[in-house]
């Protein structure tokens, strides 16, 4: 078995065996220093020609970016190597020469690197955003496992339009159409209705015309259901489960943030209670700042405009029903406006959050979905729900690219993902 670099600690003056890819090296006379990357952590390898066989001395001091080795050794605590400690080489074994990595230390274009994404993760940054994400994931699981939520896997392929029909992928289905899913809310509501709170996390998919910093065609969502609680039980439970998974974050990924560069100070403010404002207050400090209109949904300029206001993220609240999907509680005071709530994160990163308290009348799920021009058929499973025991209920749905993107302070939603796919990008 080999030690796990990131175990070497452990190990101080004992000696170990690792295994992993040159990330970086250099020699001089008769001495060659490899840094090795297993994938926990790198670690520098100090080679001495007395101390190794020729041939291992010879490459040592030929051995080429990401070709792959083990190497035996003392691990020895030196506070200026990576890590705090280094290996004195006993011996080396070559595994793989990789022969000109397309990947140098110099920099590349972005479409060079994401033409090379399978390559491209094995670098720092990259590797401490994907790192970021599966904690993030981790502690998103764990704030609804630890809870008595049940985790819900919905479908890929329905024959449901969740969130309008102009983001739909088709897909032929044995002769029949299909859709790859848009959201996994109308599955969760059923799974609500039998369990009582559960979560769907998985991939869902858009075919959406965009190509901003923001979009994605297909990205992961975190679905949370929960029968018998209303829009503000809900905005609830959206804030307490984001302070849980940022402060988690900022705990489990503190050296992955810290390689970001990320100024955590602004993700240590994200505390309860979030600023709740109403769509009509949100417009209203609009006035004067960007091109919105009452009644337009909100672009990322809107967005930002009104997240700038606060030092924390927020929650928008009761929008004009028109901009919001069919299944949406309309709300008991003004009818004109639909329960929905979205969640705006602070710095620009927008809507991380989407969701709201849903219908719960048959006659009147009945009537949006003709509303929508939606075809019955396919919802006849869902208008189920409401027959039989149909109670309020709330959910949300997370983006979790969005979301890890914030969290990590980055440009685009791309990095964030092992292999994004987006409108002109769908390789490798
Ligand atoms: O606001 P949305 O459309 O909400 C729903 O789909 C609801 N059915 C969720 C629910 O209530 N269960 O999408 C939810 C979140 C957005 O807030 C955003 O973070 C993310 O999904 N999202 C995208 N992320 C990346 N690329 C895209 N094209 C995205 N579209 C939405
Ligand atoms: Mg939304």
């Amino acid at each position: 078995m080999y030690t796990s670099i990131s175990d070497a600690r452990l190990h101080d003056g004992q000696v170990i065996s690792i295994a992993g890819w040159i990330y970086n090296s250099r020699s001089s006379g008769k001495l060659a220093f490899l840094i090795v990357r297993d994938g926990s952590a790198v670690m520098q390898c100090v080679v001495s020609k007395a101390e190794v066989t020729e041939e291992e001395f010879a490459i040592a001091k030929e051995i080429t970016q990401e070709s792959s080795l083990t190497v035996t050794g003392t691990v020895h605590a030196d506070e200026r190597a990576p890590g705090g400690y280094e290996l004195i080489v006993q011996s080396l074994k070559l595994i793989q020469k990789a022969i000109d990595y397309p990947i140098s230390p110099k920099e590349h274009g972005p479409d060079f690197l994401l033409d090379h994404r399978h390559l491209w993760m094995r670098s720092k940054r990259q590797h401490a955003i994907l790192r970021v994400r599966h904690q993030t994931i981790r502690a998103m699981r764990n704030y609804f496992d630890s809870r008595g939520y049940i985790g819900f896997d919905s479908p890929m392929f329905t024959p449901n339009a969740v969130e309008g029909t102009t983001t739909l992928f088709g897909v032929e289905y044995f002769g029949s159409k299909v859709f790859l899913t848009q959201s996994g809310q109308l599955y969760g509501e059923a799974g609500a209705m039998a369990f009582g709170k559960v979560y769907v996390f998985g991939p869902v998919f858009r075919a959406e015309k965009s190509k901003t910093r923001k979009h994605l065609t297909e990205f992961w969502m975190l679905e949370p259901e929960v029968a018998f609680i209303d829009l503000d039980q809900n905005m609830d439970l959206i804030e307490d489960f984001l302070t849980e998974v940022v402060g988690q974050v900022l705990e489990s990924a503190k050296e992955e943030l810290k390689i970001l560069e990320r100024d955590v100070t602004s993700l240590e403010r994200v505390q309860k209670p979030f600023p709740r404002i109403t769509y009509d207050e949100a417009a209203k400090r609009l006035v004067g700042k960007t091109e919105f209109k009452y009644g337009d949904d909100f672009g990322a300029p809107d967005e930002e405009a009104v997240a700038t206001q606060f030092d924390r993220p927020i929650l928008i609240h009761r929008w004009p029903h028109e901009i919001k999907a069919f299944y949406m509680k309309r709300d008991e005071v003004n009818p004109a406006l639909a329960k929905g709530v979205d969640c705006i994160a602070p710095d620009g990163y927008g809507e991380i959050v989407g969701g709201g308290e849903r219908e719960t009348s048959l006659e009147e799920l009945e009537k949006r979905i003709a509303e929508h021009g939606l075809p019955k058929q396919p919802f006849e499973w869902y208008l189920d729900l409401r027959r039989y025991g149909s109670v309020p209920h709330s959910g949300f749905g997370l983006g979790l690219e969005r979301t890890v993107s914030w969290l990590c302070g980055l440009q685009h939603v791309r990095e964030t993902i092992p292999f994004p796919r987006m409108m002109y990008r769908v390789e490798p």
